[in-house]
Protein backbone atom coordinates (compact mmCIF):
# COMPACT_ATOMS: atom_id res chain seq x y z
CA UNK A 1 0.00 0.00 0.00
CA UNK A 2 1.33 3.44 -0.23
CA UNK A 3 0.26 6.53 2.02
CA UNK A 4 -0.24 10.21 0.29
CA UNK A 5 -0.15 12.96 1.66
CA UNK A 6 -2.15 16.34 0.46
CA UNK A 7 -1.26 19.84 2.17
CA UNK A 8 -0.67 22.00 -1.06
CA UNK A 9 -3.48 24.77 0.15
CA UNK A 10 -6.14 24.82 2.19
CA UNK A 11 -7.18 21.10 2.32
CA UNK A 12 -5.14 18.99 4.46
CA UNK A 13 -5.82 15.22 2.85
CA UNK A 14 -4.46 11.90 3.73
CA UNK A 15 -5.06 8.47 1.26
CA UNK A 16 -4.61 4.90 1.52
CA UNK A 17 -4.26 2.74 -2.08
CA UNK A 18 -3.09 -0.51 -2.85
CA UNK A 19 -0.71 -0.49 -5.25
CA UNK A 20 -1.60 -3.78 -6.99
CA UNK A 21 -5.47 -3.12 -7.59
CA UNK A 22 -5.15 0.50 -7.38
CA UNK A 23 -8.42 0.12 -4.52
CA UNK A 24 -8.38 3.32 -2.15
CA UNK A 25 -8.52 1.61 1.05
CA UNK A 26 -8.91 4.78 3.25
CA UNK A 27 -9.39 8.16 2.20
CA UNK A 28 -10.09 10.98 4.56
CA UNK A 29 -9.89 14.99 4.18
CA UNK A 30 -10.09 17.90 6.67
CA UNK A 31 -10.84 21.41 4.84
CA UNK A 32 -9.85 25.04 6.21
CA UNK A 33 -12.84 26.50 4.71
CA UNK A 34 -14.36 28.15 7.67
CA UNK A 35 -11.43 29.29 9.53
CA UNK A 36 -10.10 31.47 6.18
CA UNK A 37 -13.44 32.22 5.21
CA UNK A 38 -13.78 35.42 7.37
CA UNK A 39 -10.82 37.34 5.72
CA UNK A 40 -11.94 36.49 1.84
CA UNK A 41 -9.07 33.95 1.09
CA UNK A 42 -6.47 32.19 1.98
CA UNK A 43 -4.22 33.39 4.86
CA UNK A 44 -1.00 31.09 4.32
CA UNK A 45 0.50 31.61 8.17
CA UNK A 46 -3.06 29.79 9.55
CA UNK A 47 -2.97 27.38 6.35
CA UNK A 48 -0.08 26.67 7.77
CA UNK A 49 -1.15 26.05 12.01
CA UNK A 50 -3.92 24.41 10.72
CA UNK A 51 -2.25 21.66 8.52
CA UNK A 52 0.16 21.14 12.27
CA UNK A 53 -3.32 20.37 13.77
CA UNK A 54 -4.93 18.06 11.24
CA UNK A 55 -2.52 16.23 9.27
CA UNK A 56 -1.73 14.18 12.53
CA UNK A 57 -5.08 13.60 12.86
CA UNK A 58 -5.94 12.37 9.91
CA UNK A 59 -2.71 10.19 10.10
CA UNK A 60 -3.87 8.24 13.23
CA UNK A 61 -6.92 7.65 11.75
CA UNK A 62 -4.38 5.64 9.53
CA UNK A 63 -2.76 4.03 11.63
CA UNK A 64 -3.62 0.48 11.20
CA UNK A 65 -2.30 0.08 7.60
CA UNK A 66 0.56 1.61 8.44
CA UNK A 67 2.24 -2.09 8.53
CA UNK A 68 1.10 -2.78 4.75
CA UNK A 69 2.86 0.15 3.48
CA UNK A 70 5.89 0.33 1.10
CA UNK A 71 6.03 3.67 0.17
CA UNK A 72 4.86 7.41 1.17
CA UNK A 73 3.92 10.02 -1.67
CA UNK A 74 3.56 13.51 -0.51
CA UNK A 75 2.62 16.54 -3.12
CA UNK A 76 5.72 18.71 -2.94
CA UNK A 77 4.94 21.31 -5.36
CA UNK A 78 3.55 23.83 -6.56
CA UNK A 79 1.45 25.45 -3.55
CA UNK A 80 1.77 27.68 -0.43
CA UNK A 81 5.29 27.12 1.02
CA UNK A 82 4.33 27.02 4.27
CA UNK A 83 1.26 24.59 3.34
CA UNK A 84 3.60 22.20 1.67
CA UNK A 85 6.45 21.83 4.33
CA UNK A 86 3.93 20.67 6.73
CA UNK A 87 2.68 17.56 4.63
CA UNK A 88 6.49 16.88 2.97
CA UNK A 89 8.09 17.16 6.91
CA UNK A 90 5.18 14.79 8.14
CA UNK A 91 6.34 12.46 5.11
CA UNK A 92 9.67 12.80 5.75
CA UNK A 93 9.16 11.77 9.70
CA UNK A 94 7.11 8.98 9.00
CA UNK A 95 9.63 7.70 6.28
CA UNK A 96 12.08 7.72 8.77
CA UNK A 97 9.98 5.92 11.09
CA UNK A 98 8.79 3.24 9.11
CA UNK A 99 11.98 3.35 6.70
CA UNK A 100 9.79 3.02 3.54
CA UNK A 101 10.65 5.48 0.28
CA UNK A 102 9.79 8.83 -0.64
CA UNK A 103 8.23 9.97 -3.57
CA UNK A 104 7.51 13.67 -4.62
CA UNK A 105 4.16 14.43 -6.19
CA UNK A 106 3.33 17.27 -8.38
CA UNK A 107 0.22 19.02 -7.73
CA UNK A 108 -0.92 19.36 -11.24
CA UNK A 109 -0.01 15.70 -12.22
CA UNK A 110 -2.22 14.78 -9.18
CA UNK A 111 -4.96 16.85 -10.23
CA UNK A 112 -4.92 14.69 -13.77
CA UNK A 113 -4.52 11.53 -12.30
CA UNK A 114 -7.97 12.31 -10.08
CA UNK A 115 -9.76 11.24 -13.21
CA UNK A 116 -8.06 7.45 -12.73
CA UNK A 117 -8.97 7.18 -9.02
CA UNK A 118 -9.30 3.05 -8.62
CA UNK A 119 -8.99 2.64 -12.73
CA UNK A 120 -5.91 2.32 -14.96
CA UNK A 121 -4.98 5.50 -16.88
CA UNK A 122 -5.41 5.25 -20.93
CA UNK A 123 -3.73 7.53 -23.35
CA UNK A 124 -3.70 9.87 -25.43
CA UNK A 125 -6.27 12.40 -24.02
CA UNK A 126 -6.69 16.00 -23.13
CA UNK A 127 -7.64 17.21 -19.83
CA UNK A 128 -8.76 20.87 -19.10
CA UNK A 129 -7.56 21.87 -15.88
CA UNK A 130 -8.99 24.44 -13.58
CA UNK A 131 -8.80 24.85 -10.23
CA UNK A 132 -7.82 27.90 -8.27
CA UNK A 133 -4.79 28.28 -8.76
CA UNK A 134 -4.56 27.16 -12.19
CA UNK A 135 -6.21 27.29 -16.08
CA UNK A 136 -4.78 24.93 -18.81
CA UNK A 137 -5.19 22.90 -21.37
CA UNK A 138 -2.77 20.21 -21.41
CA UNK A 139 -2.27 17.22 -23.69
CA UNK A 140 -1.59 14.06 -22.13
CA UNK A 141 0.38 11.57 -24.89
CA UNK A 142 1.49 8.86 -21.65
CA UNK A 143 1.70 8.51 -18.27
CA UNK A 144 4.35 11.06 -17.54
CA UNK A 145 4.07 12.83 -21.23
CA UNK A 146 2.12 16.24 -20.48
CA UNK A 147 2.24 18.86 -22.76
CA UNK A 148 0.09 22.47 -22.04
CA UNK A 149 -1.04 23.99 -24.67
CA UNK A 150 -3.58 26.81 -23.53
CA UNK A 151 -2.56 28.16 -20.25
CA UNK A 152 -3.69 31.57 -18.84
CA UNK A 153 -2.36 35.21 -19.72
CA UNK A 154 -3.51 36.23 -16.12
CA UNK A 155 -5.96 34.88 -13.72
CA UNK A 156 -6.87 31.43 -13.19
CA UNK A 157 -10.90 30.54 -13.68
CA UNK A 158 -11.43 29.22 -9.78
CA UNK A 159 -9.76 32.75 -8.80
CA UNK A 160 -12.26 34.46 -10.82
CA UNK A 161 -15.12 32.63 -9.12
CA UNK A 162 -13.74 33.49 -5.99
CA UNK A 163 -13.27 37.16 -6.55
CA UNK A 164 -16.52 37.68 -7.94
CA UNK A 165 -18.06 35.57 -4.86
CA UNK A 166 -16.27 38.45 -3.00
CA UNK A 167 -17.38 41.34 -4.39
CA UNK A 168 -20.88 40.53 -4.45
CA UNK A 169 -20.38 39.98 -0.60
CA UNK A 170 -20.67 36.17 -0.56
CA UNK A 171 -17.88 33.97 1.40
CA UNK A 172 -14.71 32.16 0.25
CA UNK A 173 -14.26 29.97 -1.42
CA UNK A 174 -16.92 31.65 -3.94
CA UNK A 175 -17.65 28.96 -7.12
CA UNK A 176 -20.02 26.37 -5.47
CA UNK A 177 -21.70 29.70 -4.12
CA UNK A 178 -22.18 31.21 -7.86
CA UNK A 179 -23.31 28.38 -9.39
CA UNK A 180 -25.88 28.20 -7.10
CA UNK A 181 -27.01 31.80 -6.91
CA UNK A 182 -27.08 30.97 -11.32
CA UNK A 183 -28.99 28.35 -11.08
CA UNK A 184 -32.16 31.01 -10.33
CA UNK A 185 -30.27 33.54 -12.05
CA UNK A 186 -30.60 35.29 -15.50
CA UNK A 187 -27.55 34.64 -17.56
CA UNK A 188 -28.23 36.97 -20.18
CA UNK A 189 -29.43 40.05 -17.60
CA UNK A 190 -25.92 41.42 -17.82
CA UNK A 191 -23.61 41.27 -21.09
CA UNK A 192 -20.09 40.86 -20.01
CA UNK A 193 -17.83 41.05 -23.15
CA UNK A 194 -16.40 37.04 -23.91
CA UNK A 195 -12.51 37.35 -23.28
CA UNK A 196 -10.42 37.47 -26.66
CA UNK A 197 -13.70 37.09 -28.55
CA UNK A 198 -12.34 39.12 -31.32
CA UNK A 199 -8.72 38.39 -30.98
CA UNK A 200 -7.35 34.76 -32.63
CA UNK A 201 -5.23 34.08 -29.88
CA UNK A 202 -5.58 30.73 -28.34
CA UNK A 203 -5.47 31.51 -24.50
CA UNK A 204 -7.48 31.72 -21.28
CA UNK A 205 -7.99 35.46 -19.61
CA UNK A 206 -10.30 36.13 -16.44
CA UNK A 207 -8.77 39.56 -15.66
CA UNK A 208 -11.03 41.46 -18.13
CA UNK A 209 -14.26 39.90 -17.36
CA UNK A 210 -13.53 40.20 -13.41
CA UNK A 211 -13.21 43.98 -14.08
CA UNK A 212 -16.50 43.88 -16.20
CA UNK A 213 -18.21 42.34 -13.14
CA UNK A 214 -16.78 44.88 -10.62
CA UNK A 215 -17.66 47.84 -12.80
CA UNK A 216 -21.31 46.34 -12.99
CA UNK A 217 -20.86 45.87 -9.37
CA UNK A 218 -20.00 49.29 -8.39
CA UNK A 219 -22.82 50.92 -10.92
CA UNK A 220 -25.73 48.70 -9.09
CA UNK A 221 -27.82 50.82 -6.54
CA UNK A 222 -28.07 47.95 -4.25
CA UNK A 223 -26.85 44.47 -4.38
CA UNK A 224 -30.04 42.34 -3.74
CA UNK A 225 -30.33 38.24 -3.73
CA UNK A 226 -31.89 38.93 -7.29
CA UNK A 227 -28.64 40.73 -8.64
CA UNK A 228 -26.62 38.36 -6.99
CA UNK A 229 -28.25 35.31 -8.72
CA UNK A 230 -28.51 38.13 -12.05
CA UNK A 231 -24.71 38.66 -11.43
CA UNK A 232 -23.63 35.06 -11.14
CA UNK A 233 -25.16 33.43 -14.09
CA UNK A 234 -24.30 36.45 -16.30
CA UNK A 235 -20.37 35.33 -15.19
CA UNK A 236 -20.67 32.03 -14.92
CA UNK A 237 -21.88 31.81 -18.73
CA UNK A 238 -19.65 34.23 -20.00
CA UNK A 239 -16.89 32.68 -18.72
CA UNK A 240 -18.01 29.27 -19.77
CA UNK A 241 -18.10 30.86 -22.93
CA UNK A 242 -14.45 31.56 -23.48
CA UNK A 243 -13.28 28.65 -22.26
CA UNK A 244 -15.90 26.80 -25.00
CA UNK A 245 -14.45 28.81 -27.55
CA UNK A 246 -10.97 28.73 -26.70
CA UNK A 247 -10.82 24.93 -26.49
CA UNK A 248 -12.78 25.26 -30.13
CA UNK A 249 -10.44 27.34 -31.38
CA UNK A 250 -7.49 24.56 -30.10
CA UNK A 251 -9.46 21.44 -31.82
CA UNK A 252 -10.19 23.28 -35.08
CA UNK A 253 -6.47 23.31 -35.83
CA UNK A 254 -5.57 21.19 -38.87
CA UNK A 255 -3.54 18.77 -36.40
CA UNK A 256 -5.84 18.23 -34.04
CA UNK A 257 -8.55 16.78 -36.06
CA UNK A 258 -9.98 13.21 -34.69
CA UNK A 259 -6.77 13.25 -32.66
CA UNK A 260 -8.18 12.68 -29.13
CA UNK A 261 -11.01 10.72 -28.51
CA UNK A 262 -12.06 12.07 -24.87
CA UNK A 263 -11.44 15.45 -22.27
CA UNK A 264 -10.83 14.80 -18.63
CA UNK A 265 -11.93 17.56 -16.75
CA UNK A 266 -10.15 18.34 -13.70
CA UNK A 267 -9.29 21.03 -10.29
CA UNK A 268 -11.42 22.02 -8.12
CA UNK A 269 -14.40 23.95 -10.75
CA UNK A 270 -14.17 20.84 -13.10
CA UNK A 271 -17.40 20.63 -9.79
CA UNK A 272 -19.32 22.96 -11.98
CA UNK A 273 -22.13 21.47 -13.29
CA UNK A 274 -23.10 23.98 -15.64
CA UNK A 275 -19.85 23.82 -17.37
CA UNK A 276 -19.44 20.38 -17.42
CA UNK A 277 -22.73 20.26 -19.35
CA UNK A 278 -21.28 23.29 -22.07
CA UNK A 279 -18.18 20.75 -22.22
CA UNK A 280 -20.36 17.61 -23.19
CA UNK A 281 -22.21 19.74 -25.78
CA UNK A 282 -18.83 20.69 -27.16
CA UNK A 283 -17.43 17.75 -27.32
CA UNK A 284 -20.45 15.75 -28.66
CA UNK A 285 -20.32 18.15 -31.93
CA UNK A 286 -16.47 16.83 -32.20
CA UNK A 287 -17.53 13.14 -31.59
CA UNK A 288 -15.19 13.17 -27.94
CA UNK A 289 -16.43 12.19 -24.68
CA UNK A 290 -16.36 13.77 -21.41
CA UNK A 291 -14.69 12.46 -17.97
CA UNK A 292 -14.37 13.56 -14.39
CA UNK A 293 -13.82 12.75 -11.90
CA UNK A 294 -16.14 12.15 -8.64
CA UNK A 295 -17.50 15.40 -7.24
CA UNK A 296 -15.47 14.75 -3.79
CA UNK A 297 -12.16 14.55 -6.01
CA UNK A 298 -12.33 17.57 -7.97
CA UNK A 299 -11.09 19.50 -5.24
CA UNK A 300 -7.31 19.01 -3.63
CA UNK A 301 -7.39 15.21 -1.73
CA UNK A 302 -4.91 13.22 -1.13
CA UNK A 303 -6.20 9.87 -3.11
CA UNK A 304 -5.23 11.67 -6.44
CA UNK A 305 -1.71 12.52 -4.82
CA UNK A 306 -1.57 8.67 -4.23
CA UNK A 307 -2.52 7.59 -7.29
CA UNK A 308 -0.05 9.56 -9.39
CA UNK A 309 2.20 8.41 -6.23
CA UNK A 310 2.12 4.93 -7.57
CA UNK A 311 2.73 5.93 -11.43
CA UNK A 312 6.43 6.93 -9.61
CA UNK A 313 6.21 4.25 -7.39
CA UNK A 314 6.07 1.81 -10.56
CA UNK A 315 8.81 3.21 -12.03
CA UNK A 316 11.21 3.46 -8.91
CA UNK A 317 10.92 7.48 -8.91
CA UNK A 318 11.60 7.46 -4.85
CA UNK A 319 13.53 10.53 -3.52
CA UNK A 320 16.31 11.11 -1.33
CA UNK A 321 15.04 12.33 2.04
CA UNK A 322 17.46 15.27 1.80
CA UNK A 323 16.66 15.87 -2.11
CA UNK A 324 13.01 16.29 -1.54
CA UNK A 325 12.19 20.04 -0.96
CA UNK A 326 8.86 22.26 -1.20
CA UNK A 327 8.83 24.48 -4.52
CA UNK A 328 5.70 27.28 -4.56
CA UNK A 329 6.25 27.27 -8.57
CA UNK A 330 6.19 23.96 -10.56
CA UNK A 331 5.03 23.11 -14.40
CA UNK A 332 3.64 19.92 -15.36
O1 LIG B 1 -8.40 22.35 -7.09
P1 LIG B 1 -8.75 23.23 -5.95
O2 LIG B 1 -9.40 22.59 -4.74
O3 LIG B 1 -7.50 23.99 -5.43
C1 LIG B 1 -6.43 24.38 -6.26
O4 LIG B 1 -5.58 23.55 -6.61
O5 LIG B 1 -6.45 25.60 -6.62
O6 LIG B 1 -9.71 24.38 -6.54
C2 LIG B 1 -10.32 25.32 -5.71
C3 LIG B 1 -11.13 26.27 -6.56
C4 LIG B 1 -11.68 27.46 -5.80
O7 LIG B 1 -11.37 28.63 -6.52
C5 LIG B 1 -13.18 27.20 -5.78
O8 LIG B 1 -13.98 28.37 -5.73
C6 LIG B 1 -13.38 26.45 -7.06
O9 LIG B 1 -12.26 25.59 -7.13
N1 LIG B 1 -14.63 25.68 -7.10
C7 LIG B 1 -15.65 25.92 -7.96
C8 LIG B 1 -16.68 25.01 -7.65
N2 LIG B 1 -16.26 24.25 -6.60
C9 LIG B 1 -15.00 24.67 -6.28
N3 LIG B 1 -15.76 26.82 -8.96
C10 LIG B 1 -16.91 26.82 -9.67
N4 LIG B 1 -17.94 25.99 -9.42
C11 LIG B 1 -17.88 25.08 -8.43
N5 LIG B 1 -18.92 24.26 -8.19
ZN1 LIG C 1 -5.49 21.79 -6.53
Amino acid sequence: MILSIESSCDDSSIAITEILTLKLLFYKKISQNEEHSKYGGVVPELASRLHVEALPKLLQDAEKYFKNLKAIAVTNAPGLTVSLLEGVAMAKSISIALNIPLIAVNHLKGHIYSLFIEKEATFPFLALLISGGHSQLVEVNGWNNFKVVLSTLDDSLGESFDKVAKMLGLSYPGGAIIENLAINGDEYKYNFPVPLLYSNQTAFSFSGLKNSVRLTIEKEIEINDEVRQNISASFQRVATEHIILQIKRYLNLKENKNRYKFLGVVGGVSANLYIRNKLLDLLNKYKMDLIAPELKFCSDNGAMIGRFGIELYRTNEFINLQDLKVMSRANL
